[in-house]
């Protein structure tokens, strides 16, 4: 599928810096464009690991994480109903509702070889590099009899070598997301096992 370049670098007013849909607001708005339960497992995951990298590396307070999480909750939002608009219609319904352009730049910049937007902020390039990553590691969550449960970096390389596991993953994504972000691939991995992992087995 040919997806079509956002072309631009900016988002948003500057205006409507920190401003946020409530939680409740974010959840509907996934719930009615989203109807693919996989997709939206997807987008909950990574929207937790945003909030879980604000509050633990970034140190920020309540507000921020929700911004960190909203990025992540809401990337893929259009994805499931009109997927040659990928990034096009989130982008337009959230500058719409007047959010924080710092949300609408990290969800315009989540695939830079696709949308040509590159990751800027921190934000931008977490939410990069959480993206693909949390699809492998749950991709292999499916495959393992005990699923989440005792899961580790190890298993997690391994499958990341092989490339025939997930080949919809992209490899070369996850590197260049690690490299951007100046995070060892492995310590990336290892966040996102820690983190999602626990979020599964709290289920
Ligand atoms: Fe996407
Ligand atoms: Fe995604």
């Amino acid at each position: 599928m040919e997806i079509i370049p956002i072309g631009r670098n900016t988002f948003g007013n500057p205006a409507n810096a920190g401003n946020t849909l409530s939680r409740s607001a974010a959840d509907a708005l996934l719930m009615e464009w989203v109807k693919n339960e996989r997709l939206q497992l997807h987008m909950r995951q990574v929207g937790y690991l945003m909030r879980c990298w604000a509050a633990e590396q970034e140190g920020l307070d309540e507000a921020g994480q929700w911004r960190w999480e909203m990025a992540g909750l809401l990337h893929d939002a259009d994805w499931d109903l009109w997927p040659e608009q990928h990034c096009h219609k989130i982008i337009a319904e959230l500058e719409q509702r007047q959010v924080c352009p710092e949300i609408i730049r990290a969800i315009a910049s989540h695939g830079p070889r696709y949308f040509g937007v590159e990751p800027e902020t921190t934000m931008d390039k977490m939410l990069y590099a959480f993206d693909e990553l949390s699809g492998l590691v749950h991709a292999y969550s499916l495959m393992r009899p005990e699923g989440y449960s005792g899961m580790d970096l190890k298993g997690v390389k391994k499958r990341l070598k092989e490339k025939s596991f997930a080949a919809n993953v992209s490899r070369e994504d996850i590197q260049d997301a690690a490299a951007r972000a100046g995070i060892a691939q492995d310590e990336l991995i290892a966040f996102v096992v820690k983190h999602q992992s626990a979020r599964q087995l709290a289920l």
